[in-house]
């Protein structure tokens, strides 16, 4: 990210890093030294103290000048110029640096007041973000999970960085699979009017409610209809007559269609809104197809559609490719169109057709994919339908079971979103349960109870959620119930029981009339969470950069941690005095918003007791 397509938001306008960077920049140019090492790092061992800076030792050899004699120049300007309690050369021509406790005060206090927690605002620019991708009459499976789940945070982390966001669910509701499907709900149910010899008449009545069954019939209908057509080429050839039917404009088949589509689409808001994941758009493969005569006719016409051996193609190799890359097949000999054929015309409806005028849009979908979106990127470049848009794949890997191999049912089966869900519910009503019991035995009663199983659904998914999104995306991970609920070690219950707690020390601490006051910063514990803070804002501007939401996950729970071990030390409501107390209390607020907004961004919500 170019520095000067950063606005100063936070009120101190700059983070804590980018402040130290600052002061040694100028003792370098005091020095009439070269910035390009003016960087300071943490120190790796304690010992070494807090902050090092070791651009002595490059410039030395660049300059010819001994190491120490450089370091000690620089040394000599940091001094002067504030900022740090400690300098000191050490070694072959470090500086050993310890930031001055009133400038990390300040910062802390200033991450304390700005409601962003010092998240550095971007230069807006308007982002598609493309994920779920769930087909119609198909339940959402554990690679729907993974899209939905990294997609939504991605979201979340670029809309706190300021950016404009549009996310479209693209659904899978067009195509071969929808002739599928109509062949096998023809057998089933002969007498819906839309197989009535005149459906015309007859589709205007058709909805869901008249239809006679629904997402369950569905999820029972398709898998049959899949695999009749896999064994009988007959059905396969009827699927493929009615598929086109539909895509002709039969309007009883489309009257079914979408009435399909309804049913599918109300069962899976529900497990988007279970997930609190947010679509702007509700769009799928259906909306873009009236785009894809002209559209091929087009590209033919130019010459970037060419014939090859009856099928239409784009060539998308390119000079520099390690592997030469295929073309894209845009239509088979048979005419029919293809889901890059789709995915094409998609780029172009959101680019040029519509008012959302995306500068980036960013796809999160299996890896697996990743040929198939370099194409449609490439062929999209080449015949010009993206102009100054970044294309982006942002990839997953596969979930796997604990036995290392791809995420499977106990009955085999994909797993179905619901049950992996239920499954992680499930572990945290038991892990939970112990604190139900207790209540239970205080006489609770139902509003209790019902409390009780929110929280375990708040927990669950939490779980779920934080296990898929703290491996890095590409990386697949292991499906665990039982680890991914653990309130120890690195899971999404921990970091949420961090949060609760410090917001139970805050209540506690307003219930005997203490206030937050005034930061001041002295104790090892108390530097370190305050450090471990201010480096949100970096960590926030590196997960966008690398769309990453696992640099977010990371850093909370070590946040978690670090505030455990400042609470170890350091008493805050049996503080020494009142003035610590009141800094204490002010720094564990500070702790409390920045792992409440982390946590946020990676879609997670925190109970307000666990
Ligand atoms: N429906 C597809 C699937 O289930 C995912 C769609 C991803 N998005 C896209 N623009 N192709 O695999």
């Amino acid at each position: 990210m170019k520095e000067n397509q950063k606005q100063a938001a936070s009120p101190v306008g700059l983070t804590l890093a980018g402040e130290i960077n600052q002061l040694l920049e100028n003792a370098f140019r005091a020095c009439g030294l070269p910035t390009s090492h003016a960087r300071a790092a943490r120190a790796s061992r304690p010992e070494w103290g807090e902050l090092q800076c070791n651009g002595a030792l490059p410039l030395a050899k660049s300059l010819g000048r001994p190491p120490r004699e450089i370091a000690a120049a620089v040394a000599e300007q940091l001094r002067a110029g504030g900022g740090f309690d400690v300098v000191e050369v050490a070694g072959a021509g470090f500086v050993n640096l310890k930031l001055s406790a009133a400038l990390l005060a300040r910062h802390a206090q200033a991450q304390l007041d700005d409601p962003a927690c010092g998240i550095v605002q971007e230069t807006r620019q308007r982002i598609m973000l493309d994920y779920g991708g769930p087909n119609v009459a198909k339940p959402l499976h554990v690679g729907h999970l993974r899209s939905l789940v990294i997609g939504e945070s991605l979201r979340r982390i670029l809309r706190a960085q300021g950016h404009d966001t549009v996310s479209d669910v693209h659904l899978g509701d067009w195509g071969l699979q929808m002739g599928m499907l109509i062949a096998q709900i023809r057998r089933d149910f002969p007498s819906l009017s839309c197989f009535a010899p005149q459906p015309e008449l007859a589709a205007a009545s058709l909805d869901e409610a008249s239809l006679g069954f629904g997402m369950q019939d569905l999820q029972r209908l398709y898998p049959l209809a899949a695999a009749a057509c896999k064994d009988d080429p007959a059905r396969m050839a009827e699927a493929r007559e009615l598929t086109a039917a539909l895509q002709a404009g039969h309007s009883g088949y489309i009257a079914l269609w979408r009435a399909i589509r309804a049913i599918s689409l109300q069962v899976q808001q529900q497990d988007f809104a279970a997930l609190d994941v947010h679509f702007d758009l509700l769009l799928g493969e259906s909306d873009v197809q009236a785009l894809i005569p002209p559209m091929l006719s087009e590209l033919r016409e130019r010459g970037i559609g060419i014939e090859s051996e009856g099928a239409l193609v784009v060539q998308v190799a390119e000079e520099n490719d390690a592997h030469p890359m295929p073309p894209l097949l845009l239509a088979k000999s048979d005419g029919a169109a293809l889901y890059a054929t789709t995915d094409l015309a998609t780029i172009l409806s959101r680019v040029r057709d519509s008012d959302v005028a995306p500068a980036r849009i960013i796809y999160v979908v299996d890896q697996r994919q990743a040929l198939h979106f370099e194409q449609v990127f490439r062929a999209a470049r080449r015949a010009g339908y993206a102009p100054g848009v970044e294309l982006v794949h942002a990839g997953f890997g596969t979930v796997n079971g604990v036995d290392g191999k791809p995420y499977k049912t106990r009955q085999g089966g994909v797993a179905q979103l619901a049950d992996l869900l239920n499954g992680a519910i499930d572990k945290a009503r038991e892990r939970l349960g112990a604190l139900a019991a207790d209540a239970a035995e205080q006489g609770a009663g139902v509003d209790q109870a019902v409390q009780a199983e929110t929280l375990a659904r708040l927990v669950g998914i939490a779980a779920v959620k934080f296990a898929d999104l703290s491996s890095y995306r590409i990386s697949g991970y292991i499906f665990d119930p039982e680890r991914m609920v653990s309130f120890e070690g690195k899971t999404g219950p921990y970091v949420q029981y961090a949060c609760v707690r410090i917001g139970s020390i805050l209540a506690r601490a307003a219930a005997q009339q203490l206030q937050p006051g005034p930061i001041e910063v002295a104790a090892e514990a108390e530097r370190a969470l305050v450090f471990e803070c201010a480096r949100f804002p970096e960590v926030v501007a590196s997960a966008a950069t690398n769309l990453a939401p696992n640099e977010i996950a990371d850093y909370v729970f070590n946040l978690a941690q670090t505030f455990s071990r400042f609470y170890l030390d350091c008493p805050v409501l049996a503080a020494e005095s009142a003035e610590r107390c009141a800094s204490r209390l002010a720094i564990s607020t500070l702790a409390r918003r920045v792992l409440e907004r982390g946590l946020y961004l990676l879609g997670i919500a925190v109970p307000e007791k666990m």
